[in-house]
């Protein structure tokens, strides 16, 4: 049986597995991290089960967007072995469905380019968004929560910052 729901303490051992089977043991060194210094958003760290186990992890970090607060998408991982049968896009689409109900209007991810479109993400480079560090510009993708938050947005180059009191570990 499937279930997806919030991750626990007990959960964690099995997730940082997860995280270092799907992206190596210098995950931390990726430039994605010098945004996530604190803690993770709670209500969005969910973990995917299959029969108990954890197979599915995702989890969101709060950043800033020029002078707003957004949500910065992933860790997204899936056992190897479970790949292809839907469990990304189920932790995906449960975890937008959460976020929606705010405080957030936009969620920036860096991920892959054919993946995240399916799920209504559009390409952030053409606002101007300045990552920090190395980054594949059209890796980074935009999701509305609120519809017509992006033409809200100022002019950019916008930076991408770590949430300046985000809770730390
Ligand atoms: C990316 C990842 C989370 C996908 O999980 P998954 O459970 O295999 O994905 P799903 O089964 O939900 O796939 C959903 C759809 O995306 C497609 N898809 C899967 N992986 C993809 C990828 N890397 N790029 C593009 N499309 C992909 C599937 O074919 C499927 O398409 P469909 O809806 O048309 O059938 C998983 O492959 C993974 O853990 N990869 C290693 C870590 C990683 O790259 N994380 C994402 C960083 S952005």
């Amino acid at each position: 049986m499937t279930d997806i729901c919030l991750q626990t303490d007990a959960d964690i051992p099995a997730i940082e597995s997860l995280m270092a089977e799907a992206f190596g043991s210098s995950r931390h060194e990726r430039s994605v991290w010098n945004l996530r210094p604190g803690l993770p958003v709670a209500s969005l760290c969910l973990v995917i089960r299959n029969d108990d186990e954890v197979v599915g992890s995702l989890r969101y970090w709060e950043v800033q967007l020029g002078g707003d607060i957004i949500l910065l998408l992933g860790p997204l991982a899936v056992r190897p072995v479970m790949r292809g049968k839907g469990y990304g896009k189920q932790l995906i689409a449960e975890s937008l469905r959460r976020a929606k109900k705010g405080p957030w209007k936009l969620v920036l991810v860096s991920g892959e380019v054919d993946y995240y479109p399916k799920f209504g993400f559009v390409p952030a480079a053409p606002y101007g968004v300045d990552w920090p560090g190395f980054i594949e510009p059209e890796r980074l993708q935009f999701f509305e929560l609120v519809d017509g938050v992006l033409d809200t947005l100022p002019q950019g180059p916008l930076a991408v910052r770590p949430r300046e009191d985000q809770p730390r570990l």
